[in-house]
């Protein structure tokens, strides 16, 4: 078992993602006491503020993500007590002395998590190195984008490779820390009910659809160059459907789980342009809400995708023929991530012209988290026309089923993952490379063949397209 971390030292301390998950996921932990007692948090950031602005400024931050009953004084103050603060100008080699100073010399290992852009990473490494804080035990977490193509992803990795060994590389993908996601293992390896149909003899096809209500967000300078194929795709959703696709790993531990994936990864075929729908919202309405479009929003007109619908194949034994449908979007109707698995047909049936739903397991990863199978059942009667069936939900709603448990954030997980060493939720470099190859290729394809992204009212399930992409194999979404 590795030694847990003595020291997190969080870059990008005053950044929303640090404000709005890190710091809450850190409390949650330090709340049901699972941080090492003593562990110190050095937080750095370039604002200039000092210690006690930083820790009312996290104060502030639990105040406005954390359900108020929780926020009881004596654990805020354990809490804060925690947080050293460390003003720092990446670029700076000098400054990063400073920060040493503040880590100290213990002897657990330090735990580092990179939350800037990517732009910082490779000044930040080298800081670090300098300033000796790149020990052979120390470990690195990176969040996303790890680039945006496959070159500037091996920039990224090869920076990083220069003064951290892969095995204590940390690299994000925060559906990784998600439950519901966990459980798509728990559900396929164990309980011995789906392996032997888990193929392409017992599955018609998959759908992976990750939908969403919010919009640019603020995030303008970061998603009008990226668009939801390399924001979601490239890591959430080819991460869903390595989850779904790959073979039984031989146990739950680093290597054999990500072994498995990233064969998947490898596998995925080519996308021809056909098999693939981009669009991009206009003006409609949510709920009620009226929305503006997508190049209002950002004030020009642009050529991003903020949805894509994919039609992939994992060119295996297992997976021969059977499409899985991809889908994400900004602006859709509703948020609602969820992974629908298609059986087969029965192969004949003893009930005559009656109409049988082949089986569909349904696993909601949010906002609920359920998981579904709908199954053929018969209606209650005397049947003088015959036995009449009906299509009913085995329902295993996971939040009655473990109503005592508080739903943790993402991050929790991930955090004490790599507090404690433990790397298996955490997205290998041949991973990313892999994700990025085939993504890569998809753009190729769209510039060769001049792809702009179709026009869908904000609050519609995106361009018709992506209806027809897969009705023209006889299949609609799940809606
Ligand atoms: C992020 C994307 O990685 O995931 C965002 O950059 C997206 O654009 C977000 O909104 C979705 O995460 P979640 O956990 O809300 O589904």
């Amino acid at each position: 078992m590795p030694v847990s971390s003595s020291t997190l030292l969080l870059f990008g301390a005053t950044g929303d993602l640090a404000q709005r998950m890190l710091l809450p996921s850190l409390f949650g932990l330090d709340e049901d006491g699972l941080l090492p007692a003593s562990m110190r948090i050095v937080a750095t950031a370039h604002t200039a503020i000092d210690q006690q602005g930083f820790r009312h400024a996290t104060q502030e931050a639990l105040a406005r993500h954390i359900d108020s009953r929780r926020l009881v004084a004596p654990l805020i103050e354990r809490f804060l007590d925690r947080l050293d603060y460390v003003q720092l100008d990446v670029s700076n080699p000098e400054q990063f002395g400073a920060l040493g100073r503040a880590v100290g010399d213990g002897n657990a290992p330090v735990s580092i998590f990179l939350s800037t852009a990517p732009s910082l990473f490779e000044p930040t490494i080298a800081g670090l190195a300098a300033a000796g804080l790149a020990r052979p035990e120390t470990r690195l977490a990176l969040e996303k984008p790890l680039g945006s193509d496959l070159a500037s992803s091996h920039v990224i990795n090869d920076a990083v490779a220069a003064a951290f060994r892969e095995d204590r590389i940390f690299r994000i993908d925060h559906y990784l820390g998600k439950e519901t996601v966990q459980n798509l293992l728990a559900m396929r390896f164990g309980n011995a009910l789906f392996e032997p149909i888990w193929n392409a003899a017992g599955i018609e096809h998959v759908q992976i659809t990750v939908a969403e209500t919010v919009g640019l967000e603020g995030r303008v300078a970061y998603f009008d160059g990226m668009g939801s194929l390399r924001d979601m795709v490239q890591n959430h959703m080819l991460q869903l459907l390595a989850l779904v696709a790959m073979e039984p790993p031989g146990r739950f531990e680093p290597r054999a789980v990500r072994d498995e994936k990233v064969k998947i990864l490898r596998a995925l075929r080519r996308i021809e342009p056909r098999d693939c729908v981009t669009g991009q919202y206009g003006s409609g309405a949510i709920g009620g809400e009226p929305m503006v479009g997508y190049a209002d929003e950002l004030g020009k007109a642009s050529d991003t995708e903020t949805f894509v619908a994919i039609r992939a194949h994992v060119d295996n034994w297992r997976w021969k023929g059977v499409p899985f449908y991809l889908r994400t979007g900004k602006r859709l109707p509703v948020r609602r991530s969820e992974i629908v698995v298609q059986f087969k047909p029965i192969p004949h049936s003893i009930f005559g012209t009656a109409p049988i739903q082949p089986n569909k397991l349904v696993i909601g990863l949010q906002p609920e988290e359920t998981i579904r199978l709908l199954m053929m059942a018969k209606r209650p009667g005397l049947d003088r026309q015959g036995i009449r069936l009906r299509e009913v939900p085995l329902d295993l709603g996971m939040t009655d089923a473990f109503a005592d448990v508080r739903r943790r954030i993402a991050y929790e997980r991930l955090l004490l993952d790599l507090i404690d060493g433990d790397p298996t939720l955490f997205v290998r470099r041949d991973e990313v490379e892999a994700q990025w190859e085939w993504i890569d290729s998809i753009r190729a394809g769209w510039a060769a063949d001049g792809t702009t992204p179709r026009p869908y009212g904000a609050g519609t399930w995106g361009p018709s397209a992506a209806i027809a992409l897969t009705e023209r194999d006889g299949v609609s979404w799940h809606e």
